[in-house]
């Protein structure tokens, strides 16, 4: 049996059982921190780790930086043993290690595994015998075995390798993509199942039995690079169709047929269709930039990915695409972009969230400045905007008290908390790119 040789190798499965595996998370961003809060809410010790030293701070005053994740939520984890720490020689005390570091692509759209590799080299000399490493960041199928295990065996100071059987000892290295949907209350995280893939059986085995804990179902494979390729199928599956439905969105415009009203009537299909829906552009850390992974990757094996590619084409021209359609809306009130005082709502790069990254609103509002608008936004998850890594904003949340002195006002995030029925009454112009006004009948919005 299996399990029963894994049992030999390593006792993580009877302190999983037990409750005194002590778990590792490296990278307490939106990914590994709620991964922690899971954990402790299952009664498992688990210590953060980051670089970013006033983040371990705030979490160890029992604060927050997250906005949906309550500072009680943080507290309520310290009961059941969470800290967090810079200090990697803690990694040596460890059962288990999950690494849910950044994975974004450089200034040529090629993967930036430079946080992976510095997370490993940092862990790799406090690693020790049967304990497992899973890599949880998203990246191309390859990097487990690639990247992370000759760095693990290179560094450690016991001259460990990687467990390749059963029964044989070593460190145990497995794959497992993070399927998190921020903002998406629909499915609970302990009902996503969790697909994990070992360099070998007693990893797989070690790390279905740790996210068993946590997860209802976790769906084994047989290597690190098919769960690598299983993240970027799923990632690459939404880009690919929302690119469908922002293209095809476009022509319905031309022909005067409303593409969210075909989307509704298409999704009643009991069967082979699944709605995607556009907008004003891709954004967040995964959609974005995920798929170029494996683009990147396909070159080495001389091959194009070309859905991926037309996507990406088609996808990055949308917030051009809006200010083409926010000068035509403007051009109808016999205004032009520059000297026009434009409302942005919404940076978040979806509806309800704190994250900024890769948002269209970014683009958006940097393309409205270039053309001589003058622009403000709002956002209550985002008081002020400062400077990133494509962006250089430095601006200020504007309240909503004086709509009509706005030219233009345009809806890039729908965010809930919006009151879109006040907005368009008080607005001049609203320029909506995510039918967020779907239901109200008043002619100064453009649907674009
Ligand atoms: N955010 C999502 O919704 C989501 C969903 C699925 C997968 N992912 C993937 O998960 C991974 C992490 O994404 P995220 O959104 O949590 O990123 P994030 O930027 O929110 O968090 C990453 C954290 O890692 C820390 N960090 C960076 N280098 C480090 C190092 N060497 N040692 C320790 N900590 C370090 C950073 O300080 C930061 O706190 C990425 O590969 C991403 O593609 C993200």
């Amino acid at each position: 049996m299996a399990s029963e040789a894994v049992d030999r190798l390593t006792g993580l499965k009877q302190e999983m059982e037990t409750r005194e595996a002590r778990i590792g998370i490296v990278g307490m961003g939106y990914v590994g921190l709620p991964l922690s809060l899971l954990f402790s809410a299952e009664r498992l010790r688990v210590t953060g780790f980051d670089i970013a030293a006033d983040k371990v701070a705030t979490l160890n005053e029992g604060g927050s930086y997250i906005v949906r994740i309550e500072p009680d939520q943080i507290r309520a984890a310290q009961q059941a043993g969470f800290r967090a720490t810079t200090d990697y020689s803690e990694i040596a005390q460890m059962d288990a290690v999950i690494i849910c570091v950044p994975t974004p692509l450089n200034e040529y759209q090629e993967p930036d595994l430079s946080y992976v590799i510095g997370t490993v080299q940092s862990i790799a000399p406090f690693v020790h015998e049967g304990q497992l490493i899973v890599l949880e960041s998203t990246t191309y199928p390859g990097t487990t075995e690639e990247v992370v295990v000759p760095l693990l065996e290179a560094g450690n100071r016991s001259q460990l390798r990687v467990s390749r059987a059963l029964d044989e000892p070593g460190i145990h290295v497995a794959f497992s993509p993070e399927r998190e949907d921020p903002g998406n209350d629909t499915v609970a995280r302990h009902d996503i199942p969790k697909v994990v893939g070992g360099c070998g059986p007693a990893a797989t085995e070690l790390a279905a039995e740790m996210y068993g804990a946590i997860f209802r179902s976790v769906v084994r494979v047989s290597t690190p690079a098919v769960a690598e390729m299983t993240k970027l199928l799923e990632n690459i599956y939404r880009c690919v169709n929302i690119a469908l439905v922002n293209e095809l969105k476009r022509l319905c415009m031309r022909m005067g047929i409303d593409i969210h009203e075909v989307i509704d009537a298409a999704k009643t299909k009991p069967f082979g269709f699944q709605a995607f829906y556009p907008g004003p552009g891709l954004g967040g850390h995964c959609i974005p930039i995920d798929p170029f992974y494996l683009s990147w990757k396909a070159r080495e094996f001389d091959f194009r990915t070309r859905f991926i590619e037309l996507a990406g084409e088609v996808n990055g021209e949308m917030p051009y695409f809006v200010l083409e359609c926010i000068a035509d809306a403007l051009n109808d009130h016999s205004k032009s972009i520059r000297g026009a005082k434009i409302l942005v709502l919404g940076l978040a790069y979806k509806r309800d969230i704190d994250d900024l990254r890769e948002s269209p609103s970014l683009t958006i509002i940097e393309l409205l400045r270039a053309k001589g608008a003058t622009v403000a936004y709002n956002d209550p998850y985002f008081p002020t905007v400062g400077r990133g890594r494509h962006y250089d904003l430095n601006m200020r949340s504007t309240p909503l008290d004086d709509l009509a002195g706005y030219d233009a006002v345009v809806i890039v995030t729908d965010h809930s908390a919006y009151d879109y029925e006040a907005i368009v009454a008080q607005s001049k112009l609203v320029v909506d790119t995510r039918n967020a006004t779907k239901g109200i009948d008043r002619t100064n919005i453009v649907r674009c």
